[in-house]
């Protein structure tokens, strides 16, 4: 079983001064802190889990085996690695990659005690010390329609989960399932009572996708001086209004020092929070948004690849970061912009977060300039003359085209060469 401190982050160089000790002593986890909180913010990756079970996202133990790896490489500060209750893939999973890995890895459990004994279970041969993550609804809707218990009931079972939990590991996290829909003092009785019991992370999810940043970030802000400091508040935050990055980022200016997100943003119906725009978000953005995080960004576009060939759909090609048009530029303006000076439409440099290099794709918008320029790469060296019938019959071309591949521009070039000059071309 795993031992030691339940969270022990520190932030010496942080530029608050802060250091953060959660001791894992009696019921509760201590902290001492200053009136700031720590600009450190926890990096929860659960493409192994609620990524998984989206629709055409399921893996194998090995599929699951290998992007755990990755994740490692990537710096993730906690990878969930299934819900090991829902199968024997599940259990095995879990088991697998909290054997190998020297991150520490996460069980999904309900809050009852076959739940947490199969999770325990999974995670008894864990490398480094484990995480256990129980969780039960707490909106009146769920409570109504789905548990048809009574809050005090469900307060009961959270607080019970917990402590079971707790005999096992060191770290618990607690979830209010659709916590962004449950009576916030309500909420505020639920994390704390939980935190009383030993959880030393208080997750409050989104589940639905349904709140919207301002809102959130209200809520956030409730549990964070309702906990003053005990225990680290997180989010989850689904992306079904496609707001899920905001509301993370939201909830963060707020005091929540954990985000959970997957890779690619994959996860139920809209998917999660996606961890690759959100953690460029605090990086690019480091003046709005003064967070670090512990991922090397060369590590993004390389997982994000990895995840692409194991599950069964890459991200839409216009997605942030990590889409394959996300450093392209094809409109003749932004082309001719982009070659005088990359960062009049690049706010990122590719290699930042792994991709080779930005694309130039030679369509229909695209400009002398530009196919000059990528005939240069090509090693054709084009006179006056000849760049303006290329330009003309690649005019033609493009505009029938999605847009031309480089042998395409260099056949075109050839062509023109040998009408020009027949016997040297031949
Ligand atoms: O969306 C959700 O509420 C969840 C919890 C289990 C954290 O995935
Ligand atoms: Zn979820």
């Amino acid at each position: 079983m795993t031992c030691g401190a339940s969270i022990n982050l520190r932030y010496p160089g942080s530029r608050y001064n802060f250091q953060l000790d959660m001791k894992p002593s009696g019921t509760s986890s201590s902290v001492s802190a200053s009136s700031k909180l720590p600009d450190r913010v926890v990096i929860f990756d659960t493409t192994l889990r609620d990524g998984e079970q989206a629709p055409g996202c399921s893996m194998t133990t090995p599929e699951k085996l290998r992007l755990a790896r990755k994740l490692e490489e990537l710096g993730v500060d906690v990878m969930e690695a299934g819900f090991p209750i829902a199968s024997e893939g599940d259990f095995e999973a879990v088991r697998a990659v909290s054997r190998e890995v020297s991150t520490k890895v996460a069980a999904l459990a309900r809050a009852t005690s076959k739940d947490i004994e199969r999770a325990a279970e999974a995670l008894a041969n864990a490398k480094v010390p484990s995480r256990i993550h129980t969780f039960i609804a707490t909106s009146d809707i769920h409570l109504r329609y789905k548990l048809k218990k009574s809050r005090q009931q469900v307060l009961d079972e959270a607080v019970a989960a917990v402590r079971l939990a707790r005999k096992y590991v060191e770290d618990v996290e607690f979830s209010a399932e659709d916590g962004a829909r449950t009576d916030p003092a309500y909420l505020i009785e639920v994390a704390t009572a939980v935190v009383d019991a030993g959880a030393s992370t208080v997750n409050i999810p989104d589940t639905v996708g349904y709140s919207v940043p301002d809102e959130f970030a209200t809520i956030i802000r409730q549990v964070v001086e309702a906990l003053n400091g005990r225990g680290i508040v997180s989010v989850h935050c689904h992306d079904d209004l496609g707001l899920s990055v905001a509301n993370s980022l939201a909830a963060v200016q707020a005091g929540a020092r954990q985000i959970e997100c997957t890779i690619n943003g994959i996860g139920e119906r809209a998917g999660n929070c996606s961890l690759e725009e959100v953690v460029m978000a605090m990086k690019v953005r480091a003046d709005r948004l003064p967070f670090t995080t512990g991922i090397r960004t060369e590590s993004l576009y390389p997982t994000s690849q990895l995840l692409s060939s194991v599950i069964a759909f890459g991200p839409q090609p216009n997605k942030a970061i990590v889409g394959r048009n996300a450093f392209a530029h094809e409109a003749g303006i932004h082309q001719d912009g982009y070659l005088k000076e990359r960062t009049t439409y690049e706010i990122i440099e590719p290699k930042t977060v792994g991709v080779p290099e930005s694309k130039l794709v030679l369509g229909k918008h695209s400009g002398r300039h530009a196919l000059k320029s990528r005939c240069e790469e090509l090693g054709l060296v084009l006179s006056k003359e000849g760049l303006d019938e290329v330009y003309e019959r690649f005019s033609v071309m493009a505009d029938r085209k999605k847009g031309l591949l480089d042998e395409e521009i260099v056949a075109l070039v050839r062509e023109v060469a040998a009408k020009a000059s027949p016997t040297q071309a031949a």
